[in-house]
Formats: structure tokens, C-alpha cells, sequence
């Protein structure tokens, strides 16, 4: 797929229905051929749509003048293409924590949790948001509250699960009290999407009280052994829980067998929470297939299919 198909896909099949800011702005781009020169001469995984305009957000750049922004983006493409190559697609989405809650609680507690692809580490506190399934009663409580529609037989606890012991690995581990990284997470966050900023900004607000232990480690080698340091640092009694979600489609898939099969070496469970093709196996064991056109992650338990959910905690479809 060339620059200028993946620009006109994301408008297409991302930006369509979500936002129409950069649904104008993609389809732009891709109609301009000096600006997709320039975006060609970046490595290959730097020239993803949500980079481009996220960098442009940062930098102030015409977000909302379709038309002008080619000329912005040529003309500061020196500052543009610095931010693109010194930053990484990380968004941190509490909200998914929405998602993960009712199967990390259904788990033997306390917990002990190693996220991986961390980014700032902001789904490693689900013991400290408050939950708002629907008309049920709010579970837990605190400044931050993630709301999520629900189907199926979801376990819904009496209350969040306890965390004993958190730590994440992140190939470049954001950190919450540094403005500029959380200047750049609101970046990420697309024009107009207010609920999402306003959930970022109350999550950091909170992870900042009690910063996450996040260290530094590339799932492209093998992080067995960063994994195990990490499980070996657990409390005793805690159960060791591996998860991520919105990651492993960033490696290749030999990449994503091996990091599966590190996983289920280790003691204690791992939990997905990916596009359902991402994780070995897990598409194939599905009881029914998504809805087509509607962008649905796998929750999964030890490689095993659990609930479809929203890509930001919007849902979770719990299997019967
Ligand atoms: C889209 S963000 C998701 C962050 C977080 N899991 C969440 O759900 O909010 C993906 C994260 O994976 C990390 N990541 C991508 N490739 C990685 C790799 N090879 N090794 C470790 N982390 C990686 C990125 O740096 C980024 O922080």
C-alpha cells in the first residue's frame, strides 16, 4: 500500500464517522503529491496518518483548514518530520480499563500487574477508577469514571479488583509528570473527541498521585527474561497478570507467535485485549465473527476468547 492509499484508508475506514476533521485532512494529503514525497522519506512506520496530524496538533498546524494544511505542512516540514521521527503512536486510553475490570476481578486477588506497551501506564490502575456500566450501580470510586455499555454475562463484581503490585514495559515508557509526554497523549487524542481528553487528563491527574514503575524494553526481543525479572519481583500472594491491549499489532506476526509463547510460559495468566487477528489463535477460537465494518478488539484469558470490546472501553460483549 502506497502513502497515499494509507492516508485515504484512514479516512476512509478510521476517520469516517469519528471525526470529519481528519477525515478532510487525510483525504488532502493524500491528494498531494509533494507533500507525500516528503512523507515517503520517512522510514516506513513513520508515515502513519495519525502521526502526521497528531505531530501537526502539537506543532499548531491548520487542524481545521483542510486546504491549507499541505502549505503548512511543506513549509514546516522541517519541525513536522523532527516530531514525527522523535515520537511514537502511544495514546493511552484509561477507558479501556472499562473493559479489562470484570476479568481482572474475577481473578485470585490480590493482583500483581506487568502491563506491556505500557506507554504512561494509565491501564495499570483498574483498582482506582470508578465504573459506570449502564443503569447498574457505580462499581468503585475516585475522580476518574469510565462509562461502558455491556452484553452478554459479564461477571460484574462488587467491587475493582486489588492491585497489590503494578510495573509496565514500554518500548518508550511516557511518563506522567513530564508535560511535554502529556502534552503529546492530548495530541493523539483526535479533534473533538472532549470525553476522551477530559478522561486523560483526570487519569494522569491521578497517576501522577502515585507515578507506575515503568521500565524500558522492546517486544521485537525477546522480553522473556524482562517479563519473568518482573513476575520474579511480584509479591508473594499476588496473582501475576501479563496483559496489553492495542500492541501486539505493532510487531510482525512471527514476532507476536514468539511473544505468545513466552507468555504462556510464565506463571500466573495473561489477558489480551487486541484486534482479533493480532494474537495467535485467538481469531480462530471466536464463537461468532464481529459485525462486519465495526472495529472490535478480542478480550482473551490465557489465549482464550472471552468478550469483544470497544477499541477505547466503549463496550464490552461478553460470550455466553
Ligand atoms: C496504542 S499504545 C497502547 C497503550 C496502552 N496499552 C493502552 O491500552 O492505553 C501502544 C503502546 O505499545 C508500545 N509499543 C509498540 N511497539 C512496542 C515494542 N516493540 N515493544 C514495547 N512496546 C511497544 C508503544 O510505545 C505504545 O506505548
Amino acid at each position: 500500500m502506497d502513502t497515499a492509499q494509507r492516508f485515504r484508508g484512514f479516512a476512509d475506514t478510521e476517520a469516517r464517522g469519528h471525526s470529519p476533521v481528519y477525515e478532510r485532512l487525510a483525504r488532502r494529503v493524500a491528494s498531494e503529491r509533494r507533500l507525500l514525497e516528503l512523507i515517503d522519506r520517512l522510514p516506513e512506520p513513520k508515515r502513519q496518518p495519525n502521526l502526521l496530524l497528531a505531530a501537526a496538533r502539537l506543532l499548531g498546524g491548520p487542524i481545521g483548514d483542510a486546504r491549507a494544511f499541505p502549505s503548512w505542512a511543506i513549509a514546516e516540514w522541517e519541525r513536522l518530520s523532527a516530531v514525527m521521527l522523535a515520537r511514537l503512536t502511544q495514546t493511552n486510553e484509561a477507558g479501556r480499563c472499562a473493559t479489562l475490570m470484570p476479568l481482572l476481578a474475577s481473578l485470585p486477588q490480590p493482583l500483581a500487574l506487568i502491563e506491556v506497551g505500557a506507554s504512561a501506564g494509565l491501564c495499570l490502575f483498574p483498582d482506582r477508577y470508578r465504573y459506570l456500566y449502564a443503569d447498574r450501580p457505580a462499581i468503585g470510586a475516585g475522580p476518574v469514571s469510565l462509562a461502558c455499555r455491556t452484553s452478554g454475562p459479564v461477571p460484574f463484581p462488587a467491587r475493582p479488583p486489588v492491585v497489590a503490585w503494578r510495573a509496565g514495559v514500554d518500548l518508550n515508557p511516557l511518563d506522567v509528570r513530564d508535560e511535554a509526554d502529556m502534552r503529546w497523549l492530548e495530541c493523539l487524542i483526535w479533534p473533538g473527541q472532549d470525553e476522551r481528553l477530559a478522561r486523560l487528563r483526570a487519569a494522569v491527574g491521578l497517576a501522577r498521585e502515585d507515578p507506575p514503575r515503568l521500565v524500558r524494553g522492546d517486544l521485537r526481543d525477546d522480553l522473556g527474561e524482562v517479563l519473568s525479572d518482573l513476575v520474579a519481583q511480584a509479591p508473594a500472594g499476588a496473582t501475576p497478570v501479563i496483559f496489553h491491549s492495542a500492541v501486539l499489532a505493532y510487531l510482525p506476526a512471527a514476532q507476536r507467535a514468539s511473544f505468545a509463547a513466552a507468555v504462556r510460559d510464565l506463571p500466573g495468566h495473561w489477558i489480551s485485549n487486541e484486534s482479533p487477528g493480532v494474537v495467535p489463535g485467538v481469531r480462530e477460537a471466536l464463537p461468532w465473527a464481529a459485525p462486519a465494518g465495526r472495529t472490535v478488539f478480542a478480550l482473551a484469558l490465557d489465549g482464550r476468547p472471552i468478550a469483544y470490546t470497544g477499541p477505547h472501553g466503549e463496550h464490552l460483549d461478553w460470550f455466553a
